[in-house]
């Protein structure tokens, strides 16, 4: 069996190459992105591995196809940028990392959110330029909100507990419900309820797709005053400009963006030569009432090692057995 894993960064390396070794599997690491262009490295392979957030074009499965691929790996749980009827159309099966550290993506939702409430971006600008006086900068605690984690999946399951411990009053949102969650009586009815109620509210959900957002201007005159947005998630799932005017204005005290509806070709890269073309953003940055970090909830050692190693032995199950645990159902 000969694997080749696309999109390799620096850090993920050393776990491929231990997987290989120990599993005595050939794994060719690649750090080019996956496209119809080098895709044709693939040749000769058993199967696909790859992690991006750039847009799979639908010419690489027709390519792999060709090649006799029929499985592709994905080190990542979004598939939110694989274009599923291509995959169908070419007979390719999916899988990803469902589950690589929910506490990772939990634990960073609550760092966010505890440097806001303590104001730590404009304080540590302001000792950065030794303004050391406390006043505007009071903090607000948590023990004292209500935090509305809208999803109950594995992630919002993980920072429940974690809000939780830190005397938070819980409430939470979900379509398919968690049998725990609903003996301990935290669901509202609604996710309107969920932002109507919250002084908190942090995003667990899957992207509705292109111009489906959760937070808007409309839902944001539901919410309370003075609430906080947190998002980990994906940044489709708000609208910026509604959530950048709702901070400005006053109406919502800030939030914690770990992601942004554009963030494609801007996170993960160094642009301080080339600079930023994008006025939001740039706004969002200055503001001291944004915590905005380039998607990195998910970025631990632990959850690096699981992507890395969890996504080889995806495809060897699918390879071996002709399914595994993690292959997405491409009909739902
Ligand atoms: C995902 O796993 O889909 C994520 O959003 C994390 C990614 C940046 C690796």
């Amino acid at each position: 069996m000969k694997l080749i894993d696309f999109g390799v960064r620096e850090d993920e390396k050393k776990y491929i190459q231990e997987w290989s070794k120990d599993n005595d599997i050939e794994v060719k690491i690649v750090t080019d992105l996956l496209t119809p262009e080098t895709v044709k490295m693939a040749q000769g392979f058993d199967g696909i591995v790859a992690y991006q957030q750039l847009p799979y074009d639908e010419k690489i499965f027709d390519t792999m196809n060709e090649y006799g691929i029929h499985v592709i790996s994905l080190r990542n749980v979004g598939v939110d940028n694989v274009p599923i009827e291509a995959l169908k159309k070419n007979k390719i099966r999916l899988t990803n990392v469902p589950s690589y550290s929910p506490e990772a993506i939990a634990e960073y939702s609550v760092t966010g959110l505890m440097a806001l409430l303590r104001n730590m971006k404009h304080m540590i600008r302001k000792v950065d330029q030794h303004d050391f006086r406390w006043v505007p900068d009071i903090g607000r605690e948590l023990n004292q909100l209500t935090v509305g984690v809208a999803g109950t999946g594995r992630i919002g399951q993980a920072a429940i507990k974690i809000y939780q411990g830190f005397g938070a009053k819980v409430i939470a949102f979900d379509k398919f419900h968690n049998s725990e969650i609903e003996k301990e009586g935290l669901y509202v009815d609604s996710l309107d309820t969920l932002l109507k109620e919250s002084d908190v509210v942090t995003l667990h959900i899957p992207s509705l797709g292109k111009g489906h957002t959760v937070i808007n201007s409309q839902s944001i005159s539901e919410m309370k005053d003075d609430a906080i947005v947190i998002n980990t998630a994906r940044g489709d799932l708000i609208n910026t400009k509604d959530l950048y005017e709702a901070v400005a204005s006053g109406k919502l005290y800030g939030a914690v963006m770990d992601v942004y509806e554009n963030e494609v070709g801007i996170f993960n890269n160094d642009l301080t030569d080339e600079g930023l073309s994008d006025e939001l953003l740039e706004l969002v940055i200055k503001s001291p009432r944004f915590i905005l970090t380039p998607h990195i909830a998910f970025y631990t050692t632990k959850a690096v090692k699981n992507m890395a190693t969890i996504s080889l032995d995806s495809m060897v199950d699918e390879l071996k057995n002709g399914t595994s645990e993690n292959e997405i159902d491409l009909d739902k």
